[in-house]
């Protein structure tokens, strides 16, 4: 492993300045080259599993602006998807599937799990023969949680109701698909880990919706069970954990599913994201909407991420996914700040 991809350094701890540098959801469309091979791709899930357009997407906003990280170019609802259920994306409304009922969540498995997510395999493989040797590859499942709350409801929320109401209603029901899905992602980044991510991040979008308890239930311990696991067999891939939303909860958040780096969404407050930092690397914060707003909002908010946690073990990102109205030169002028400045 090349000393060079300094994320790794910065996830055991070490402080880089300027810190490495990529956005969540750096593969989409705001970008040009997107677009162009999301047209020829047909629907979005045949992009996901098709390795020529996948490795093609997931290198576009490497070639462009020379992020220090790429991320595999797929989406956490494709774990559902190979486990058999019905997954689709429809232009403008976001992900659709088919509400899972309780009697299929207990028959809920697959035998062809890996072959069908071979295709994803088969992109890391490409994407990390292909990437500089400098950056760093990761790879990505969604949190049991979050994926949860799309089988359940059968499309996004902005409350998440019905996956709460569920977790109420049905608690065995619900435990086990916890751990069905948390079982099938730790499986599922141990493949990736094996062709070739450097790192593996889990996405828990909404974890920022559950009472005491069922933070504990639904977000913290099935995360838990995916980093026990992916540990006992990869003791040293660094692993990041998202709960966006997660507020006050982050500092056991971390202690109690034992993540190596946090990233933070952009309320968490930067006196919050400092502290944390005392226990490991932090990943953000910056809010997209700045980088959609570009000019002062912009560099501000990247100059206060800089020099309230540029001491510390920081990897610097957004605090959620890039959104597709954002201007490519503000994320140029973003890149720009972050790389030329000085303590
Ligand atoms: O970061 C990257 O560049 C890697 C690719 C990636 C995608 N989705 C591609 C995608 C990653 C890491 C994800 C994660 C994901 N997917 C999450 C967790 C992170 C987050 O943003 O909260 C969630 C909740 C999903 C589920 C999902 N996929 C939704 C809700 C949507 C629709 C919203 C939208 O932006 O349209 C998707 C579709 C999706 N996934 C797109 C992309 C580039 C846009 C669809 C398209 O190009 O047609």
């Amino acid at each position: 492993m090349p000393r060079s991809r300094i994320m790794l350094d910065v996830l055991k701890g070490e402080a880089h300045f300027p810190p490495p540098l990529w956005m969540m959801r750096q593969a989409g469309r705001y970008l040009p080259e997107y677009r162009e091979t999301r047209r020829r791709a047909g629907s979005f899930l045949d992009l996901c599993y098709d390795p020529d357009l996948a490795v093609e997407v997931t290198l576009q906003p490497i070639e462009r602006f020379g992020f220090d990280a790429s991320i595999l170019f797929s989406d956490i609802l494709v774990v559902p998807h190979a486990l058999g259920r019905d997954v689709r994306f429809e232009e403008g409304r976001g992900p659709l599937l088919t509400p899972i009922s309780v009697a299929e969540i207990m028959a809920l498995e697959s035998d062809v799990f890996h072959v069908n997510l071979e295709p994803v395999y088969e992109t890391v493989r490409r994407v990390r023969a292909k990437l500089p040797d400098e950056t760093t590859l990761i790879g990505f499942c969604g949190a049991p949680w979050t994926v949860a709350t799309y089988m359940i409801a059968g499309h996004g929320t902005p409350d998440q109701a019905p996956a709460r109401l569920f977790g109420y209603r049905e608690p065995a029901a619900f435990q086990h698909l916890l751990k069905v899905l948390a079982d099938h992602s730790a499986a599922y980044l141990i493949r990736q880990i094996e062709a070739g991510a450097d790192v593996v991040q889990i996405f828990d979008s909404w974890s920022g919706v559950l009472d005491d308890a069922t933070f504990d239930q639904f977000c913290v311990w099935p995360v838990a069970e995916i980093v026990r696991q992916v540990r006992a067999v990869h003791p040293d891939v660094p692993i990041i954990g998202f709960p966006k939303g997660a507020g006050a909860r982050y500092r056991t958040y971390r202690q109690k599913t034992g993540v190596t780096g946090l990233g933070i969404d952009w309320t968490v407050p930067l006196a919050a994201a400092k502290d944390l930092q005392r226990s490991g690397a932090v990943q953000g914060n910056l809010d997209p909407l700045r980088l959609v707003a570009g000019g002062k909002a912009l560099s501000d908010g990247v100059e206060a991420i800089l020099n309230a946690l540029g001491e510390g073990p920081l990897i610097f990102n957004l605090g959620h996914g890039i959104t597709p109205e954002t201007p490519i030169a503000h994320v140029e002028a973003m890149v720009k700040q972050v790389r030329s400045a000085t303590r």
